[in-house]
């Protein structure tokens, strides 16, 4: 079986070709500090050929969710410690995911201080959660360039941070419209200066995050996640064809470990430019390795895998339930089915304490 097979990322050879998608599951502390239980959640899952961790903001301004940890202090960077150190000790290879959340947040989790973004407009149709229950999205305020120029090495000082921390690489969060997405966009992003009104600036801000921290900790330890095709949070591309290929052929120039394409779902009728298939549309322009994710199992990764674009599968709601997954794909077992309602916050019901075959 392909997804059982090892392969090369960056420096690594991974134990097999099945990641674990980042999974956000809101079960920090306050300060945005992760515990024993978050030790125990990623060991459990070690058997991944890659882990990539769940969101972690890059900053204070970064935060849109409560109880979703950090890497800006060093409190933080010491209990990512513990968990890279663990992992490592069974064997296994993890990344973290960098996240800005930009307009996807509330005043009411940011201290009071208003979401920020490319432009002033508020997400759509949705709502977010916050300590007071489900409230409608507030306008943003918009970003100067200054602020813009800052965040990006907020960027590039998180993934020096992940260093410290241990991690094995990084993965900017550059999909389902948070704040990179949310300048490739142009329902999101409607600046006229140099990170705005054309494809080329729409993608400066994610090819400039990408550059800085390549220089800061160096080839093959930085990779992207993108949804091309994906219209959560209110992102409308124009013309997704033409923006992500001119953003993966600035990114084939650049040493990336791989390029993580979510292939989502989305109302063909209402967007008949969108591509049917984000991995076979863009995952044949990059150079890079393709981790292929949504809606995978074990039989549609492997016929994935057998097409030749994708060379890893990533798993989320199948790995949060499934501790042991690559064992119980080798052996054809049975799964473990999510609970949807401990996928959010809560203690180690639905994190810690789903079964292993043997249990
Ligand atoms: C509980 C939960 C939390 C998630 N959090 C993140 C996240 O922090 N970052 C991210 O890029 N995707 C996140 N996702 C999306 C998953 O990485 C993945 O794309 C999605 O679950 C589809 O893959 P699957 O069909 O294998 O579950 C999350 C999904 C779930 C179920």
């Amino acid at each position: 079986m392909k997804l059982l097979e090892q392969i090369k990322i960056g420096n690594y050879t991974l134990k097999n070709s099945m990641v674990m998608a980042p999974m956000t599951r809101s079960r920090a502390n306050f300060d945005g500090i992760v515990g024993d239980n978050t030790v125990l959640y990623y060991t459990q899952r070690v058997s991944a050929g890659l882990i990539i961790s769940e969101a972690i903001n890059i900053s204070k301004q970064a935060i849109g969710s409560p109880l979703t940890p950090g890497i800006y202090t060093s409190e933080q960077i010491s209990a990512w410690k513990k968990i890279t150190q663990a992992v490592h000790e069974k064997g296994g290879v993890i990344y973290a995911q960098l996240w800005h959340t930009g307009r996807v947040g509330h005043s009411l989790v940011k201290n009071g201080e208003k979401p920020v973004s490319p432009s002033p407009l508020a997400i759509e149709g949705q709502q977010h959660f916050t300590s007071e229950g489900m409230k409608d999205y507030e306008t943003p305020r918009e970003l100067s360039i200054e602020e813009i120029k800052n965040i990006v090495q907020d960027y590039k000082q998180a993934a020096i941070n992940a260093m410290e921390a241990g991690f094995d690489g990084v993965e900017l969060h550059s999909a389902f419209g948070y704040l990179p997405n949310q300048f490739l966009a142009e329902s999101v992003n409607q600046r006229n200066d140099q990170y705005g009104g054309n494809t080329e600036n729409r993608n400066r801000f994610v090819l400039e995050i990408m550059q800085e921290m390549i220089k800061a900790i160096g080839s093959d330890k930085v990779a992207i996640r993108i949804s091309p095709t994906s219209t959560y949070n209110s992102i409308i591309h124009q013309n997704p064809l033409e923006q992500f290929t001119a953003l993966i052929e600035d990114l084939n120039k650049m040493p990336l470990s791989y390029i993580h394409i979510m292939n989502v779902p989305f109302p063909a009728d209402k967007f008949p430019l969108y591509p049917a298939n984000s991995v076979e549309t863009f995952g044949k322009l990059t150079q890079h390795k393709v981790i292929a994710n949504c809606g995978y199992t074990k039989e549609t990764g492997e016929e994935e895998l057998e097409k030749g674009i994708a060379k890893l599968i990533s798993y989320g709601t199948l790995f949060l339930a499934n501790p042991d997954l690559p064992k119980r794909f080798e052996l054809n077992a049975e799964l473990n089915q999510p609970d949807r309602a401990t996928m959010y916050g809560g203690q180690d019901q639905g994190y810690t304490d789903y079964p292993f075959l043997n249990q």
